[in-house]
């Protein structure tokens, strides 16, 4: 884990939030490599589940929202988590978590051993003013989950598109929670995105329809390259159930800190939040089957995905040391569609004006179809090492031949295998390996 965070911080994946003031816990920023890290995962999840179906609809609701909307959800009231402080060391932890890292029966200190205090209720929403005036009136919350925001639309999606169940809704989108214990990097942060599908169906058929999403969960997962052997899924007993569900169960990675820890949630929602709402609002968002004339609240099936645990698995996962010729190379095999850079262009010499003129002319070729960077610094041994630390799939080199006979070097990542392709063939050549 040490190594991951080391790499993110020295190549531009991730920042601690806030450094150069001694940072904000559980805070971060995503550098460039980092951001477009997260765009490929959001566009992989987007084209997955909204693009390549025709059952669901994006949507893309409001951070800030009425506070009616969190008593309504029952977030006010039932979105609690429960602390202990310390009162030794005053550091303070959800009772759930030192559940799960302490033997069962014993409640001391995870960090210092010390004696725990009774526990304490807390909602771990953060509350803002709307208006100039900070009174109870004006409160608003930054919203705990992105779900909400497609409860509230419903009716909306179904007046504008007429849709038949079972039919989903997605999002992708910021969360916040005051989380009060350490995270481990990005697993737990206070600001983070979600990738949620409410997908309602008849309550007849929710057993049904919660496999299928087990299968479509596991499925996108494995196909971002993750071993099977690293998932698992884990079922909510009763008392853990988040206060609007009948049935959660967690899929799980072998994350490199405490082996096995959340990834997503799977839960079966029933009617609770659209009954809630069409009470609270005095709005009718019921369904209406237009065959039976059946009027009716569907029930939900809620896919939820963190983008930042997908981030943290995908390079646990991707992570690679290896042994060439007595060095040590440090890897990320990322899958290439998740790359954040594609293809970098070295020119074999910096100090060569016809290598570096030919040189160019293929960075400009590729850096109009994918992200592609020029680096002409150090031997190309030493830049072939630092393209494979930042997952970068194809490294292309100009040279004396490229010259003459208009072709380059192009040497893949994992293999570290070189061919000799025709420039005006790599286009293509890049384009395909790139989608396989
Ligand atoms: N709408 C359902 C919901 O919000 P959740 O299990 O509380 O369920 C869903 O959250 C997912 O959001 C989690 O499985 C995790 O991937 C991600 N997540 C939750 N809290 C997080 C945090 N503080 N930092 C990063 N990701 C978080």
């Amino acid at each position: 884990m040490d190594k991951i965070v080391s790499l993110c911080k020295r190549r531009g994946f991730v920042y601690p939030g806030s450094d150069i003031y001694g940072g904000l816990a559980n805070t971060f920023d995503f550098g460039p490599l980092g951001v477009e890290l997260a765009n490929n995962i959001k566009k992989s999840w987007w084209k997955n589940f909204v693009q390549n179906r025709s059952d669901i609809y994006g949507l893309d609701g409001g951070i800030l929202m009425n506070p009616k909307i969190w008593e309504a959800s029952g977030h006010t009231q039932g979105f609690i988590d429960v602390l202990v402080e310390c009162k030794k060391c005053h550091k303070r932890f959800r009772t759930d978590q030192i559940e799960q890292d302490l033997p069962a029966g014993r409640q001391e200190c995870p960090d210092c051993g010390g004696e725990l205090t009774e526990a304490k209720k807390f909602v771990p929403m953060f509350k803002t003013f709307v208006g100039p005036v900070e009174d109870s009136a004006s409160i608003a919350y930054l919203r705990p989950e992105t779900a909400q925001a497609i409860f509230v639309n419903f009716k909306n999606i179904i007046d504008s598109f007429h849709p038949v169940l079972p039919f989903g809704v997605a999002q992708i989108g910021k969360a916040f929670r005051n989380e009060i214990t350490l995270g481990n990097f990005i697993f737990r942060k206070l600001e983070f995105e979600q990738m949620e599908i409410e997908y309602f169906i008849e309550e007849k058929d929710w057993k049904k329809y919660f496999e299928e999403w087990e299968k479509e969960i596991e499925k996108w997962v494995i196909g971002l390259g993750i071993n099977k052997k690293n998932i698992h899924w884990r079922k909510h007993d009763k008392e853990e159930l988040a206060h609007y569900s009948k049935h959660t169960e967690d899929i799980e990675y072998n994350f490199p800190f405490g082996g096995f820890k959340e990834l997503y949630g799977l839960a079966y929602r029933t009617d609770f939040d659209l009954k809630n709402h069409s009470e609270k609002s005095g709005k009718d968002l019921k369904y209406v089957d237009l065959k039976t004339n059946e009027k009716f609240f569907p029930h939900v099936i809620e896919p939820s995905f963190g983008m930042e645990r997908t981030m943290l698995m995908i390079l646990s996962e991707a992570y690679c040391e290896e042994e060439i010729k007595e060095t040590k190379r440090i890897v990320l095999k990322l899958k290439p569609a998740l790359a954040p850079i594609k293809a970098a262009i070295f020119p074999l010499l910096a100090n060569k004006p016809d290598l570096i003129k030919k040189a160019k002319e293929v960075y400009e070729i590729l850096k109009k179809e994918f992200p592609t960077v020029w680096d002409d610094r150090g031997n190309i041994g030493k830049r072939y090492y630092s393209q494979d630390e930042i997952g970068t799939p194809y490294c292309i080199t100009i040279d004396f031949d490229t010259l003459e006979k208009d072709d380059v070097t192009v040497r893949e990542r994992d293999s570290m295998k070189q061919e000799r392709i025709k420039i005006k063939e790599l286009k293509e050549y890049l384009e395909e390996k790139l989608n396989e």
